[in-house]
C-alpha cells in the first residue's frame, strides 16, 4: 500500500505505529475539485479547521488559496500561523467567549457567524469598546432534516445551532441597529456527512427566500455562507455525493442574488486523504469470535466508538486468504472497537493494517485516554514525507500534571 510515492511498510520501519499518514496531493485535488465546481460564482473556500487542524495541513491549503472556518481562538491562531489571512477567516460556534471575540476583532477576521441574540449583543459591545465594527452573518437554522447521524445533524429546530429562520428577520433588524455591528451575510450549516444532496437544496432555497425578504426590508446581504457537510465514502456505500452537483444546487438557488458564496468543507477536503496505520499486536481466538487486537485504539480514532462510524480497513500487504475479525484496540472498554465481523486479509502478529478515511475528525479528536501517547502525524508529498506532529514522550505526558504543594 502506498501514499503517493511512499510505501506505508517503509514508513512503518522508521515511525513506530500507530501513526496517521496524509497525502498532500489528495488534499490539493480535493481543494481543486471545490474550486473548479464553484468557479462560476464569486466564492471563497473556507476549510473547516476542526476536521484536521494540523498546521502543515492548514499551510498546504493556505498555499492553494483557502480561507478558514474556525470555532475557537485556538483555531484562529492556528489558521493565522499557517499563513491564512485574517480576511479569509470566519468564526462560528454557539459559545464564543469575550476573550475569543476580542481576539478575533483584534485580528480583523472576515466575519463572525452569530448563533444567538445575546452573542450578537456581546459582539457589538466588545467592538464598540475596541473602537471597531464586527462584520457578522447570522447563522440561520432552516429546520431541514439532513438525514445523517443524530450526533452530527445541526439544522433541525431542536438543535442548539443558529436562529430559527422565521425569526431571523427580527434579529437582522436588531443587528443593523447595533453600533458595533456591520451586517454582511447569512450563514447556514445543516449537518455533516450528508450523502443525499436534497437537504442542501432545501436549505439553500430557504436561505434565498430570506435574502430576498431582507432586501425588501432594506437589509443588503453580501455574503452567503453555505456551511460544509458534504459526505465522503467510507467504504460502505459507493455513491459519494458529487461536488459539482452540490455546487450546481448553490448556483441554481443562490446564484442570482449577486452574493459572495462561502463554502466550509472539512471532511470532504481531508477525510479521504488520510489513513491510520496500525500494527496487529495479537490475534486472539475467543469462543465465538476472533479478535484482531491492534496497537491503535479509540483514543486515536474515536469515530467508530462515538458514532458507530464505518471505516474501511485493509491490510497494508496483500494477503492470500480472507478471515473475519472483530477489530479492536487495547483500551479497557468494549466500545474500543473499530469494526465487528469484518472480512479482512488473514493476519498474524506484527502485520500492518490501514484504517481508511481517517484524515478528518481523526487526530483532532484524539486523547491520551489510558495514558496512551498520541499517534504521530505524517504528511507525504510525492517521494517526500515529513512528521508533522511528533509522538510526545512519557516525560512530556507526565509533566502535563502538576502536584499541589500539600502532596
Ligand atoms: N461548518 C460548520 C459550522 C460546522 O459545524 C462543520 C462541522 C463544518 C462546517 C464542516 O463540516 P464537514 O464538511 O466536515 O462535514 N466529529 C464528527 C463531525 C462533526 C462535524 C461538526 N461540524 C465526525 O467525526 O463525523
Amino acid at each position: 500500500m502506498q501514499v503517493e510515492d511512499v510505501t506505508i511498510g517503509e514508513l512503518a520501519k522508521h515511525i513506530p505505529t500507530p501513526f496517521y499518514c496524509y497525502s498532500a496531493a489528495a488534499i490539493a485535488s480535493n481543494y481543486q475539485r471545490y474550486s473548479d465546481a464553484f468557479a462560476g460564482l464569486d466564492s471563497l473556500i473556507c476549510y473547516a479547521v476542526k476536521a484536521n487542524s494540523n498546521q502543515a495541513i492548514l499551510a498546504t491549503l493556505a498555499q492553494l488559496g483557502a480561507g478558514a472556518d474556525t470555532v475557537s481562538e485556538g483555531e484562529i491562531r492556528r489558521a493565522l500561523a499557517a499563513g491564512i489571512k485574517a480576511e479569509k477567516i470566519v468564526f462560528a460556534g454557539v459559545g464564543k467567549s469575550e476573550q475569543e471575540i476580542r481576539y478575533a476583532l483584534s485580528q480583523g477576521i472576515l466575519q463572525f457567524n452569530v448563533e444567538s441574540e445575546p452573542e450578537l449583543e456581546r459582539i457589538s459591545a466588545l467592538a464598540v469598546q475596541m473602537n471597531t465594527t464586527a462584520r457578522i452573518s447570522i447563522r440561520v437554522n432552516p429546520d431541514v432534516e439532513a438525514k445523517t447521524h443524530a450526533k452530527i445533524t445541526t439544522g433541525l429546530a431542536e438543535n442548539k445551532f443558529g436562529i430559527n429562520i422565521d425569526l431571523a428577520p427580527q434579529l437582522y433588524i436588531k443587528a443593523a441597529s447595533l453600533p458595533g455591528i456591520e451586517v454582511t451575510g447569512v450563514d447556514v450549516h445543516i449537518g455533516s456527512q450528508l450523502i443525499n444532496l436534497e437537504p442542501f437544496a432545501a436549505a439553500f432555497a430557504k436561505v434565498a427566500e430570506l435574502v430576498s425578504s431582507l432586501k425588501a426590508q432594506g437589509i443588503t446581504i453580501k455574503i452567503i455562507d453555505i456551511g460544509g457537510g458534504l459526505g465522503i465514502n467510507y467504504g460502505e456505500h459507493s455513491d459519494e455525493p458529487d461536488i459539482r452537483t452540490y455546487a450546481e444546487h448553490a448556483k441554481q438557488h443562490l446564484g442570482h442574488l449577486g452574493c459572495k458564496i462561502i463554502v466550509e468543507p472539512g471532511r470532504s477536503m481531508v477525510g479521504n486523504a488520510g489513513v491510520l496505520v496500525s500494527k496487529v499486536e495479537y490475534v486472539k481466538t475467543g469462543q465465538e469470535r476472533t479478535f484482531l487486537i491492534l496497537d491503535a485504539a479509540m483514543n486515536d480514532l474515536i469515530r467508530p466508538s462515538m458514532y458507530d462510524a464505518y471505516h474501511h480497513i485493509a491490510t497494508v500487504e496483500q494477503k492470500p486468504n480472507q478471515a473475519v475479525y472483530d477489530i479492536v484496540g487495547p483500551v479497557c472498554e468494549t466500545g474500543d472497537t473499530f469494526a465487528k465481523s469484518r472480512a479482512l486479509g488473514e493476519c498474524e502478529q506484527g502485520d500492518l493494517v490501514a484504517i481508511m478515511g481517517a484524515g478528518a475528525y481523526g487526530a483532532v479528536m484524539a486523547s491520551h485516554y489510558n495514558s496512551r501517547l498520541n499517534a504521530p502525524e505524517v504528511l507525504v508529498s510525492g517521494k517526500q514525507y515529513s512528521i508533522i506532529r511528533e509522538r510526545i514522550s512519557f516525560d512530556t505526558l507526565l509533566a502535563m500534571d502538576t502536584l499541589p504543594a500539600w502532596l
